[in-house]
């Protein structure tokens, strides 16, 4: 066993393909269904945990500022489950860094939960296992445990905190897909994923989304494993206009596109109709992942800066798992 301390872990953010949308358990974070994602190696957090006597509660810094309130209720309540496993208590403080531009619209709660979740069980002295991890992260941000295996990864439902958790299903270098994230709003997003969540249900088209989820799912493994990208561009854009499907008949509705999120999904099926392997997927927010080949990625980057409305793009290809890296002093 380690010693009780301080621990450094980093994490990728990672962008689902088929998309995680209500809870069946909201405290527990166990998703209404199962979902599909690739970690995304240039978008990582790296999180410092350090378990002290000198402090007499948590503190978060967040690339360099320090945050109180909500924020860290939701960091304190992971570190909360990992003291309770480890029977210790002491109080912990958190340094989290993103290398991704704050504010840029790019979820960061997927990597910061994950590499809390390492962080802090190391810095408890805990050992474990992948699974384990997942779930703790989990618990977090739901998104989270999939940022815990490396490469593609899936993520089983389950119906209990213990069968609840991602697994990879093939490596980073199993194909060489590259995300250009076309940013078109820098603001913070009116309805965030976890107020988002809850509104799920209040959607009629919510059900039927859940119950056909498991031929989605089927289909995007299949697809990815054969480094079919015909079969997966198609499901991937069907699994996004599902989930906004959703948003946009929630009560209250949720309109996360801007005009420019349209622009792009436009330009993106006028190119794969021209025979470029591209394809779209949106989250909750305005800004658009858009997907190809290696091969296609950098007319693909360019194409989109042209694009009126596009202020930047962000580009990562498939990222490695959650690791401990050496402390700051
Ligand atoms: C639209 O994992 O961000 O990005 O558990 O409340 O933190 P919380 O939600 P979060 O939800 C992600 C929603 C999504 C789809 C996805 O990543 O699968």
């Amino acid at each position: 066993m380690m010693s009780i301390g301080k621990a450094t872990a980093v994490s990728c953010a990672n962008i689902a393909f088929i998309k995680y949308w209500g809870n069946s358990n909201p405290q527990l974070r166990l998703p209404a269904n199962g979902s599909i994602s690739m970690n995304l190696d240039r978008l990582v957090t790296h999180t410092t945990v350090h378990f002290t006597p000198d402090l007499r509660s948590d503190t978060l810094n967040l690339n360099g500022r320090t945050l109180i309130g909500a924020q860290l209720s939701r960091v304190s309540d992971l570190l909360e489950r990992v003291r309770r496993m480890a029977s210790i208590d002491l109080s912990a403080e958190v340094v989290s860094e993103n290398n991704f531009p704050t504010g840029s619209g790019i979820a960061s709660s997927a990597s910061a939960f994950s590499a809390l979740a390492l962080a802090a069980a190391a810095a408890a002295g805990l050992t474990l296992s992948e699974q384990e991890l997942s779930m703790l992260a989990r618990t977090g941000s739901g998104s989270a445990c999939r940022s815990v295996p490396g490469g593609f990864v899936e993520w089983k439902p389950g119906t209990t905190h213990l069968s609840s958790y991602a697994f990879s299903i093939a490596p980073p270098d199993h194909w060489e897909l590259v995300d250009c994230v076309a940013i078109v709003s820098r603001e913070h997003k009116v309805t965030g994923s976890t107020s988002g969540h809850s509104l799920a249900d209040t959607s009629p088209l919510q059900a039927a989304r859940v119950e056909d989820t498991p031929r989605r799912i089927e289909i995007c493994r299949r697809a990815l494993l054969a480094r079919d990208f015909e079969a997966f561009a198609a499901i991937v854009e069907a699994d996004s206009n599902l989930m906004h499907a959703v948003m946009q008949t929630s009560t209250p509705a949720l309109l996360y596109w801007l005009p420019a999120t349209m622009a792009v999904m436009h330009a993106v099926q006028r190119w794969r109709a021209l025979g470029t392997p591209v394809c779209y997927t949106i989250d909750a927010g305005p800004n658009i992942h858009v997907i190809c080949e290696a091969g296609s990625a950098e007319r693909v980057e360019a194409d989109l800066r042209k694009i009126p409305g596009v202020i930047d793009v962000l580009t990562a290809q498939p990222g490695g798992p959650a690791r401990l890296v050496r402390s700051p002093a």
